[in-house]
């Protein structure tokens, strides 16, 4: 399970206790494990060694600048995808030079912060982008490095709000019109078209989708090579899956088993963005139950923390384990497969937000839980905190991490007062 194992019965992170980190920051509280953040970044510098390719952590997944810190000590650059995401990662330390900026809807000022910062590659996600870039870029009289992204119109079959390589979605540029943009724009002096970027969906479930969406972007890329265009950097984007049930995703072994092959020996220098398959399963989400309530026949386990917290189940359905911290006789046999005990009651588990989108779970057989117990949401290290809101004005949780067997505070909880200051810090006639 990550960096989190039941010893004892009890979850513990890395040898700490869930319950003593929730004695000392409460609840809702994210747990990261440092441990397996770095393991995630081996596994993929070892399954992609022949490539030698930059991993690029995507930050939106999860953007804490601690968390950054520690991805950059690991040898990550980083994918941003806003001028907010270049900000945290150039806090953190990061190299500006090894960091890529993609986005479909960069503003004039995050097109200057990338030049003004030195970002190694702005991925880029239409013409009229590009020629904006040319014209500041030109202004400014600097060079900037560039990517084309590439829309390969290829079906990751992802959710549908995830699904982002078909030609019908608003990313990148359309396969058929690329080699017209490198024609017009290739040799600008001011906007460098050194590379190439696809990114297919995520996750991306199938190695073999993933093969097929990079190999149609790299026959392409061939072909403009032939045609004297200087491109030598090939970013494949992220999308590499996270098991949110043991065993239900592909390793970055399986990905580099079919993309290794294709992709070595061409000359290119290779980028990687993967998200989740690092940060997923190096976090859970700790909420203590408020109560348990009977209505309409269901069971309905009310916990303190809610959609605003964690909102994959409401958005995308997707699924999340969930199990008591404290587990006692009902240490569980994996992570979303059939568990091995009688006595387990299908309950939802619920927020406290005023929607009924808001749950974590639904119909769900866990041991009995009663009010005040601890359950912890696993795989909640990516795309958790980062799409968190106030929403119902509730102040965002904690986030704890522990590395070397220590847990600290990496992100205060909020308060009210942090509710309400931005509408009282108003300048007067502002
Ligand atoms: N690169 C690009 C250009 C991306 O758009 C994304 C994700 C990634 C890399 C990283 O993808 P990953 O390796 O983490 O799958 N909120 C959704 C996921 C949205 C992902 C958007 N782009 C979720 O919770 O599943």
């Amino acid at each position: 399970m990550g960096g989190f194992e039941y010893e004892r019965g009890h979850l513990h992170c890395e040898g700490v206790s869930a319950a003593e980190i929730v004695d000392r920051y409460g609840t809702p509280v994210y747990v990261y494990s440092g441990a397996e953040l770095r393991r995630r970044v081996a596994e993929f510098r070892e399954a992609f060694a022949a490539l030698d390719p930059l991993i690029c952590f995507s930050v939106k997944s999860c953007p804490n600048t601690h968390i950054c810190r520690l991805l950059r000590e690991a040898g990550c650059g980083f994918d941003v995808v806003s001028g907010g995401e270049l900000f945290r990662v150039l806090r953190a330390g990061a190299d500006a030079k090894r960091v890529v900026f993609a986005g479909v809807g960069k503003t004039e000022r995050e097109i200057r912060e990338a030049i003004a910062t030195g970002v190694g590659l702005v991925n880029v996600e239409s013409q009229a982008e590009l020629e904006q870039m040319i014209a500041i870029a030109g202004g400014a009289g600097v060079t900037l490095d560039a990517a084309i992204r590439v829309n390969p119109d290829v079906d990751a079959h992802s959710h549908e709000y995830t699904t982002t390589g078909r030609k019908q979605t608003k990313f990148g540029i359309d396969f058929d019109q690329v080699p017209e943009v490198f024609r017009r724009f290739g040799h600008s002096r001011s906007v460098r078209l050194r590379g190439v970027h696809v990114h297919l969906g995520s996750p991306v479930s199938d190695p073999g989708v993933f093969a097929q969406g990079v190999g149609r972007v790299l026959e392409l890329t061939e072909a403009l090579r032939g045609e004297g265009f200087g491109i030598d950097t090939f970013d494949i984007g992220g999308g590499f899956a996270a098991a949110y049930r043991d065993g239900d995703a592909p390793s970055p072994a399986d990905y580099a088993r079919v993309l290794v092959p294709l992709l070595r020996d061409r000359g290119l220098r290779f980028i990687l963005e993967p998200g989740r398959a690092i940060a997923a399963n190096a976090g859970v989400l700790l909420a203590r139950v408020l109560r348990v309530k009977r209505s309409g026949g269901r069971r309905f386990v009310i916990v303190d923390a809610a959609m605003n917290d964690l909102i994959r189940p409401a958005l995308y359905q997707a699924y999340h384990f969930v199990w008591p911290v404290q587990a006692d006789g009902y240490v569980p046999e994996s992570r979303g497969g059939e568990q091995p005990f009688e006595a387990l009651e299908v309950c939802d588990i619920v927020g406290p937000v005023c929607e009924c989108g808001d749950f974590l779970a639904r119909e769900r057989a866990i041991p009995p839980v009663r009010r005040g117990e601890l359950l912890a949401v696993f795989s909640a290290g990516a795309y958790a905190m980062s799409m968190a809101s106030q929403y119902n004005s509730r102040p965002r949780a904690a986030e704890v991490l522990v590395c070397d067997g220590r847990a600290r505070l990496i992100r205060r909880r909020e308060t009210c007062e942090d509710l309400v200051r931005p509408e009282e810090e108003i300048e007067p006639g502002g």
